[in-house]
């Protein structure tokens, strides 16, 4: 036990220097984990995170504009073939979801929908360029899927600043048993290929505990973030839909999670690294433990409440009735307890390696 322990601490040090390890070694920290490197890679984690953000928490309000999606998923709650009601905002309510998020000190606005085509690239530049003249100071994240070079090229030139894209699974085979025969792996990357060249700061990112995920896997995953090198990076348990082909299966667990988390934030301390939405519903824990083992940035939901309900990726998501301001209000008064900051303003990524702040 002690020697396992300290056998991986010293692959957890050798990453914090080098910054990148084989993909064997990735594998053995996660099969070979226990209570004592999964705490020691948090302090390692938070303890970096300190040193390039301070205490510092960025926030994204969240718009999810259309659960309109083309995509037959396995484990989404938003796939074409899952009856549910279905909701389009108009460019009105996006700009009015924008004022909410500005007015709660927001400074991103993060505009995700499922692949809904009736959005055009026409569409979308209207919308981006309207929330950029009203919005010139807030940065504008599009988590819309895949689309064309062109597509992704005209939303930047018309203003979007950064783009979030999972990248699912790095095993093309693990990729391929969640989603069905027409999405492939090699589409997803050249997605993220794209966005990388056109110069929007991406994210990439995967679940824990899908199904069908081994260790390697995950090391795959990690290997891949390692030579991606995403400025951002989401990560949360696959948490179960109803009426979707993955509804028995097991949720993904909150340590395994939050030790993703610690290991994304020593092999990149600078990355931007969310607390995420299902890392929350799965444990009402989860949110600060994910801050504690290294992440950085919270995306409050400030969704249109007579829509949010809808927005319904697994079962059980949280936010799907708290008012916006009260909403900001608890996560000020969590902040507050546990000793961090919410930051106001942008939060970009900021590529300075060596800067100890
Ligand atoms: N559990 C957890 N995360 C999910 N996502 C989609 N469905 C689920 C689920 N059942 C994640 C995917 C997607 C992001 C928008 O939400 O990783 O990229």
């Amino acid at each position: 036990m002690e020697d396992y322990s300290s056998n991986l601490i010293r692959l957890l040090e050798q990453l914090e220097r080098e910054q990148t390890l084989p993909v064997e070694n990735y594998e053995r920290l996660i099969t070979e984990r226990n209570d004592t490197v999964i705490r020691v890679a948090a302090e390692m984690a938070r303890h970096l995170c300190d040193r390039f953000f301070s205490r510092n928490v960025y926030t994204r309000g969240l718009i999810e504009f259309s659960n309109i999606c083309q995509n037959d998923c396995f484990y989404c709650g938003l796939r074409h073939s899952k009856s549910i009601r279905r909701y389009r905002l108009t460019l009105d309510e996006i700009l009015r979801s924008c004022r909410l998020a500005w007015e709660l000190d927001y400074r991103t606005f993060v505009l995700q929908s499922g692949e809904d085509m009736y959005f055009t690239r026409d569409r979308l530049v209207e919308i981006i360029q309207s929330i950029r003249e009203e919005f010139p100071e807030a940065a504008l994240t599009l988590s819309i899927g895949e689309r064309d070079r062109a597509c992704y090229q005209a939303c930047f030139d018309a203003g979007a600043d950064r783009f979030l894209l999972r990248h699912e699974s790095a095993d093309a085979e693990h990729y391929a048993s969640l989603h069905p025969a027409g999405l492939a792996l090699e589409s997803r990357m050249q997605c993220l290929q794209d966005l990388k060249e056109i110069g929007y700061q991406v994210g990439a990112g995967f679940m824990v505990g899908s199904p069908g995920q081994t260790a390697r896997h995950i090391a795959q995953d990690l290997k891949f973030i390692e030579t991606f090198d995403p400025e951002m990076v989401g990560v949360g348990p696959f948490i179960p839909s109803e009426g979707t082909p993955f509804a028995e299966e097991k949720a993904g667990s909150l340590e395994l999670s939050c030790y993703v988390v610690s290991l994304l934030r020593i092999q990149n301390p600078q990355r931007l690294i969310p607390a995420t939405t299902a890392v929350a519903s799965l444990n009402p824990e989860g949110r600060i433990r994910a801050l504690d083992s290294g992440a950085n940035v919270i995306m409050p939901n400030v969704t249109p409440l007579n829509v949010r309900g809808d927005y319904m990726l697994y079962n059980g998501k949280i936010c799907i009735t708290e008012e916006a301001h009260a909403y900001r209000d608890s996560v000020d008064a969590l902040l507050a307890k546990h000793g961090y900051e919410r930051h106001v303003g942008r939060g970009d990524y900021k590529e300075d390696r060596h800067a100890l702040r």
